[in-house]
């Protein structure tokens, strides 16, 4: 039996170079080798999104379409759209008594994204994501989650789930399975505006179907190294959001690129040409991917209906023992 990767996306519009690099990356490796299953997490993007539904539902096509595009093919993947689940809201809500709401008050994550939205008061909805994301990992009793660094305490979050439950109610049994994060190289992608995080609601992001021209703009109004005024004047590369990109995007010249920055013999005009070239080397067939699945939505509607009803099919099994284990079953 291949082991089982689950990761999601929530449909809060396209994905973006951060995505690629936190998780889209690992997928598209691991297809073959893994059972794939990738969540479009509509009712997750409703915890932040939830005054801009149509938002959410156009964008559950396009995050597939952006998967896709990356180089998951259909043949390899189930998609899951999450509203068309009950058992990931039922196992929500069992997991629920055993979090303690203090803990999800201070989640790191939770806690940046409240004050990234201007959250003054925060949702029953949105304090209890993280529950939420342990029932879209755990349904399917998934081995291994590809994810940003920002995502880490929510994959801790289900473990302390996972703990709790089969310690309460296994019986010396593991019920659930403890999910194993697999984690970036290259660490959290900056925006393009030198913030620490590329982000859809914070406006720096490259997305992953942006045209050549688009691609350019954004490349060339990346903040760079901003003691260096002249091309001559020594650079500073660990300071450099587009040296952080070069690491990601161009590892072959990132460290002759150091080198030049370093010593002054390299300006930050002929960097980020080398760095749009990447770029385009790395979107183009992505473009050209995008395009053809975009010719045919209809195969794309088809597996995302397939792929909810397969998802339905496991996650009523492991609600079942769930509900046997905490002795919820009559006779
Ligand atoms: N929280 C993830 C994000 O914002 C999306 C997500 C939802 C997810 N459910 C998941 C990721 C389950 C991994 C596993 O990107």
């Amino acid at each position: 039996m291949k082991r089982r990767i689950l990761t999601g996306d929530r449909t809060t519009g396209r994905l973006h170079l951060g995505h690629y690099v936190g998780s889209l990356q690992y997928r598209v490796d691991l297809q073959e080798s893994h059972e794939t299953f990738v969540l479009l997490a509509d009712v997750q993007a409703l915890t932040t999104h939830f005054e801009n539904p149509a938002l959410i539902g156009q964008s559950i096509l396009e995050v597939a379409l952006d998967n896709l595009a990356a180089g998951l093919k259909l043949e390899n993947v189930c998609f899951v759209q999450q509203s068309r689940v009950p058992a990931i809201a039922e196992l929500t809500v069992f997991f629920s008594m055993l979090v303690p709401v203090n803990v999800l008050r201070h989640n790191p994550t939770i806690k940046t994204e409240a004050k990234q939205y201007g959250f003054e008061e925060l949702s029953y909805g949105f304090l209890g994501y993280p529950v939420s994301q342990a029932a879209d990992i755990l349904f399917c009793q998934a081995d291994l989650v590809p994810v940003g660094e920002d995502q880490l305490p929510h994959l801790e979050q289900a473990h302390r789930i996972v703990r709790r439950f089969n310690e309460l109610y296994g019986g010396g049994r593991e019920i659930l399975k403890r999910p194993e994060a697999l984690r970036s190289r290259v660490g959290r992608l900056p925006g393009l505006d030198g913030s620490s995080k590329m982000g859809k609601s914070l406006g720096n992001a490259l997305y992953l179907n942006d045209d050549a021209k688009t691609v350019h703009e954004k490349v060339f109004s990346a903040v760079t190294d901003y003691h260096r005024i002249s091309s001559r004047d020594l650079g500073h590369p660990q300071l450099c959001t587009v040296y952080r990109y070069q690491t990601a995007f161009n590892p072959e010249e990132a460290e002759d690129i150091c080198q030049r920055c370093r010593t002054g013999t390299i300006g930050c005009v002929a960097c980020k040409r080398r760095l749009e070239q990447k770029l385009n080397e790395l979107l183009d067939p992505m473009r050209a991917r995008r395009a053809a699945y975009a010719q045919r939505k209809d195969l794309v509607l088809q597996a995302i209906d397939e792929g909810s009803r397969k998802a339905c099919r496991l996650g009523e099994e492991t609600l079942e023992q769930v509900k046997e284990a905490m002795g919820l079953r009559l006779g």
